[in-house]
C-alpha cells in the first residue's frame, strides 16, 4: 500500500454530541457539531479505509463511502461501538455527555405549579475507557480527544494514562468558538512527548491525523 494508505485497515470512530433523556420530549445535550469526528471519517475513507463511523445527534450528512450508525445516548453509542469491532484503529472525537438522568420519565413530565422536579444524575460509561482497556479485542491503536479550556497540555497526559490510550488530541476550547467552529488548534500527546499543530480548519486537522496514524500503524507492524 502507498504512503499514508489505510487500505485493508477498519477504522472505528465515534462523532457528535449525545442526548441523554430527561423524558420523551426533553434531553440534556452539549456543543459538539459533530465536524472534527465526520471529517476524519471522511479522511480515513479517501485514505482507503473501511470505516465505521457512530454518530451522535448532528445536523450533518453521512460522510461518502462510510459505514454511518446514528445513535442518540452514550449507553448507545457504548453498544454501537462494541458491535463494530474488531478495528485496527479506533478514534473517540465524540463529546459524550458524562451523566444521564438516573430514571428519565416514561411519559411528559407536566409543570403543575407544585415544586419543581428533581433530576439526579448518574455517570455514563466512559466508551474510550472501556474499550482501550479491553483484554481482548481492544483496538491495534486507539485515540481520544481532550477538550479543554485550561492547562490542556497537563491534563491530556492525564487522561492519556487513566483512560489506556495511546495518543490524546488535545485541544483548547476556551475563548474563540472552537465547538461548532471550523477550524481546530491540536496538540498531540502520547508519553513520548507532545507535537503542537498551527490552527488550521478541521478537514486539514483530519487528513493530517489520518496521515499521521497511518504511519504509526505502518511503523508499529514493521517495528
Ligand atoms: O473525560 P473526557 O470526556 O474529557 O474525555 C474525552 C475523551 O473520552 C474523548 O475522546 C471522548 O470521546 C471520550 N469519552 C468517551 N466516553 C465518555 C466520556 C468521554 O468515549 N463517557
Amino acid at each position: 500500500p502507498a504512503a499514508g494508505s489505510l487500505a485493508g485497515k477498519h477504522v472505528l470512530i465515534t462523532s457528535g454530541p449525545t442526548h441523554e433523556p430527561i423524558d420523551p420530549v426533553r434531553y440534556i445535550a452539549n456543543r459538539s457539531s459533530g465536524k472534527q469526528g465526520h471529517a476524519i471519517a471522511a479522511a480515513a475513507a479517501a485514505a482507503g479505509a473501511r470505516v465505521t463511523l457512530v454518530s451522535g445527534p448532528v445536523t450533518l450528512p453521512d460522510p461518502a463511502g462510510v459505514e454511518t450508525i446514528h445513535v442518540e445516548s452514550a449507553r448507545q453509542m457504548l453498544a454501537a461501538v462494541e458491535a463494530a469491532l474488531p478495528a485496527d484503529l479506533a478514534i473517540f472525537a465524540a463529546a459524550v455527555a458524562d451523566w444521564r438522568v438516573a430514571d428519565a420519565a416514561s411519559e411528559k413530565m407536566k409543570k403543575d405549579g407544585g415544586a419543581l422536579p428533581p433530576l439526579s444524575l448518574v455517570e455514563n460509561p466512559d466508551i474510550l475507557a472501556t474499550v482501550a482497556h479491553r483484554p481482548n479485542g481492544r483496538p491495534g491503536f486507539v485515540v481520544g480527544f481532550a477538550a479543554e479550556t485550561q492547562h490542556v497540555i497537563d491534563y491530556a497526559r492525564v487522561k492519556l494514562a487513566k483512560k489506556g490510550c495511546d495518543l490524546i488530541v488535545a485541544n483548547d476550547v476556551g475563548g474563540t468558538g472552537v465547538m461548532g467552529g471550523d477550524a481546530n488548534t491540536v496538540h498531540l500527546v502520547t508519553v513520548d512527548g507532545v507535537e503542537t499543530w498551527p490552527t488550521l480548519p478541521k478537514e486539514e486537522v483530519a487528513s493530517r491525523l489520518v496521515a499521521h496514524l497511518a504511519q504509526k500503524l505502518a511503523a508499529a507492524k514493521a517495528g
